[in-house]
């Protein structure tokens, strides 16, 4: 398979799935203080998350891009988003085991904080439509460094089993190609698994040469089992900018 055919194909949870994060989740997945919230930010895969949509309502800059913006629209996007927290919090009851029960104390919980984000996701998605962007990643709709920060949560590395390496290079290279200053992505583990990318070592190699550095950070957020790192990259020269 190659980077550029990016088929859905069957990973640990079946199809990929169009997940809904709050932004508590990604204030704690990605660290994100409140002066990283007035930045211009990018979400990508923005997903059903409720980010952008808590972020804006905060007075904040920030822009989703999603595949699924292509395929969908808003209305159809807030039903499939709903069924899709459901299939989301199915997968957690079945597979208890593979989370930490810390920052939801329980699976009844995530059901409520994801649906509540799906819900503001729906509400925001519709009356700002200009905020979500249809998007593919490796090529994104952006010039280049629209965005201060960049986010990337729950598509590379968690989809590792169906997306190939070349992807994640390119991912990453674009992601970075449009944001001035840094890209966020978390977590390092693929859905299903504990164990962090396994050629992480030489993705951080491939992206040294092409001007970009990466270091891993660990974060106080762990729900999925082993998933409590984030990668950071930033442009190593003025000329990568
Ligand atoms: C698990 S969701 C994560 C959404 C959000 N970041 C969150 O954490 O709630 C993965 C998303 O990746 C999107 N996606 C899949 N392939 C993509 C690509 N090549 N470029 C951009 N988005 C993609 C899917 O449509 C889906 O919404």
């Amino acid at each position: 398979m190659t980077f550029s055919d990016n088929p859905i194909r069957t990973s640990a949870i079946g199809q990929m799935l169009i997940s809904s994060r709050s932004l508590d989740e990604y204030r704690a997945m990605f660290r994100l203080t409140d002066a990283d919230l007035a930045r211009r930010i990018l979400d990508c895969p923005g997903g059903a998350a409720g980010f952008t949509s808590a972020a804006h309502a905060r007075g904040g800059d920030v822009t989703a891009c999603d595949t699924a913006y292509f395929e969908h629209q808003p209305k159809e996007l807030a039903v499939l988003a709903t069924a899709e927290a459901d299939r989301g919090n199915r997968y957690v009851r079945t597979h208890s085991e593979q989370y930490e029960w810390t920052f939801f104390a329980d699976p009844d919980e995530h059901q409520r904080v994801r649906q509540q984000a799906c819900q503001q996701f729906a509400d925001h998605i519709r009356r700002h439509p200009d905020r979500y962007i249809a998007g593919r990643l490796p090529s994104l709709p952006f010039a280049d460094a629209s965005f201060d920060l960049a986010l990337s949560s729950h598509l590379l590395f968690s989809y590792s089993d169906t997306l190939d390496h070349e992807f994640h290079v390119r991912a990453i290279r674009e992601l970075m190609r449009v944001t001035r200053e840094e890209l966020r992505v978390f977590p390092l583990v693929a859905v299903g698994s504990s164990e962090p990318y396994r050629r992480l070592d030489e993705l951080l190699a491939d992206l040294r040469a092409q001007g970009i550095s990466g270091d891993v950070v660990t974060v106080d957020y762990e729900f999925q089992r082993g998933g409590n790192q984030m990668l950071v990259c930033r442009h190593t020269s003025a000329e990568q900018r």
